[in-house]
């Protein structure tokens, strides 16, 4: 069958050509499907990426690479803000859509090897590129890589305007949205970064590329988000939508060859001189920003929690700062019972035994590993989806809490201490195990996220 690749010879393979949004959090899930594609379906896989964080071809030897011109202006790159970069990308695109066209044709030049390419998969925030792909009769594909909750909040997104919802107004954050159970105002997909205008934007395009494509994959899986992804069915009325993840346990590829940072592994060595269940892990992903003030609460609050910890410090987690400097005598303070790097090989780090809880802002990647390895979270949100990841994990999974309001020390100790040892952190603890036997089950050889990569491979071998 297709998950032995054995319905094409091997000198005939499919190709397709992926093509990520370059943010860590996009990447990652990309490149495991990719993998996933190539190491079960048997196809062949051409990268396309831009040169804005581009990927290291010599770390996937397996895989071909075209580079395509991005053509963002340098500030914006600078900056590296989200929003501003996919609008910036998408316009610059679509100003020059030769260029493109030219990328897609070169990885789409037959090279003897393959068998054509069947299909692009994109990135959802990739219009321009769906753009000239559909001028030259190329099938897309969309990876969604949020939440099904996420996806149907961004088909909303008319109707919540309409209704008067967004954008939100301070006294009206804790009234629900009865539209989308169980979320509330606070918790719709906002920002405070870019302005709102900006945001609708990079929505409305969202919505088209998906309305535009064959079909979409999504990293999430049937047990974790039933309901959602049955209305998601109905709303968006496609051919397919496949919850195929979590993609990262699909995939036999580790993360390290598509990370944009380097990993410190000797945090394993670390982990493993740690009792089991005993550390927490702390990190607020690729792209969220705290000041200063903020950062000394953090540093102390987990000094004083007296729990072991392994705190994720990476360039830029202070605004405005290229190398941050932790406070005086910190280090003297947490010796050998905390260790603080620049960047974790996160999901190996999830899955060590030693580590009981994970302080996580809520990333969607973030929280999808946590809950596979049935790792309990305290909840420090910023913005986009993270809000209502964290609802979710509060209120429908079971297997976190919200650290809300102003950060400062006592309140952070308490945290990790209610997380870590007391009553309600065994239940929580508890619910996440159960949690875990759920991914297990959907990863298992006839489980739901097995089942949708086989349709979407065969649905490739199809085309
Ligand atoms: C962004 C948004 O913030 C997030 O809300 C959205 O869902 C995806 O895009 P990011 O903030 O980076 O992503 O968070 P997240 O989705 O959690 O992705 C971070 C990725 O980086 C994870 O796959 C994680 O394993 C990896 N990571 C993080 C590391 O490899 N090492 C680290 O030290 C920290």
């Amino acid at each position: 069958g297709a998950r032995d690749g054995g319905e094409q010879p091997r000198e005939r393979r499919r190709r397709v050509l992926v093509f990520p949004l370059p943010f860590q959090g996009h990447i990652d899930p990309m490149m495991h499907l990719a993998g996933v594609l190539h190491d079960r379906g048997g196809l062949a896989i051409t990268v396309l990426h831009t040169c804005f964080n581009a990927l290291d071809p010599a770390r996937h030897s397996e895989f071909r690479f075209v580079p395509v011109p991005d053509g963002m202006p340098a500030d914006v790159a600078a900056a590296g803000r989200i929003i501003d970069v996919i609008l910036a990308m998408n316009a610059a695109m679509e100003a020059s859509p030769a260029a493109v066209r030219d990328a897609l044709a070169s990885a789409l030049a037959e090279d003897g090897e393959d068998n054509g390419a069947a299909c692009l998969v994109i990135d959802a925030n990739l219009l321009a590129v769906q753009r000239v792909a559909r001028e030259i009769g190329l099938i897309t594909v969309v990876l969604r890589t949020g939440s099904a909750a996420c996806l149907r909040c961004f088909l909303a997104y008319p109707m919540l305007h309409e209704k008067g919802y967004l954008p939100s107004q301070e006294s009206q954050l804790y009234m629900p949205v009865p539209e989308l159970p169980p979320l509330r105002v606070r918790d719709l997909f906002q920002t405070k970064i870019s302005s709102h205008e900006m945001l609708c934007k990079v929505i409305a395009r969202i919505n088209e590329t998906l309305r535009n494509s064959s079909g979409v994959v999504t990293n999430t899986f049937e047990a974790l988000e039933p309901a959602e992804l049955e209305k998601l069915r109905g709303e968006l009325n496609l051919p397919f939508l496949l919850a195929a993840g979590p993609l990262h346990k699909l995939s036999s590829k580790k993360t390290t060859g598509s990370s944009l940072l380097d990993q410190d592994y000797g945090c394993i060595e670390w982990l493993d001189t740690q009792a089991s269940g005993s550390v927490l892990y702390v990190s607020f992903g690729s792209l969220a920003a705290m000041d200063s003030g903020e950062f000394m609460e953090v540093a102390w609050g987990l000094a004083n929690s007296g729990h072991p910890f392994l705190w994720v410090v990476r360039p830029k987690l202070v605004q405005d700062c290229d190398s941050v400097a932790l406070p005086e005598g910190f280090e003297d303070v947490i010796k050998g019972r905390g260790m603080v790097i620049q960047w974790a090989p996160q999901q190996e780090v999830l899955a060590h035994r030693a580590v009981g809880g994970f302080w996580t802002h809520s990333g969607w990647n973030s929280t999808l590993e946590s809950v596979s390895e049935g790792v309990p979270m305290i909840c420090r949100l910023n913005a986009v989806d993270q809000m209502m990841n964290a609802r979710y994990v509060e209120n429908v999974w079971g297997v976190g809490f919200e650290l809300e309001g102003e950060l400062e020390r006592g309140k952070i100790e308490n945290a990790v201490r209610r997380l870590m040892d007391e009553r309600e952190g065994a239940e929580i603890r508890e619910r996440a195990k159960v949690l875990r036997r759920k991914v297990a089950e959907c990863l298992d050889s006839s489980g739901s996220s097995q089942i949708a990569v086989d349709k979407f491979v065969s649905y490739i071998l199809s085309l």
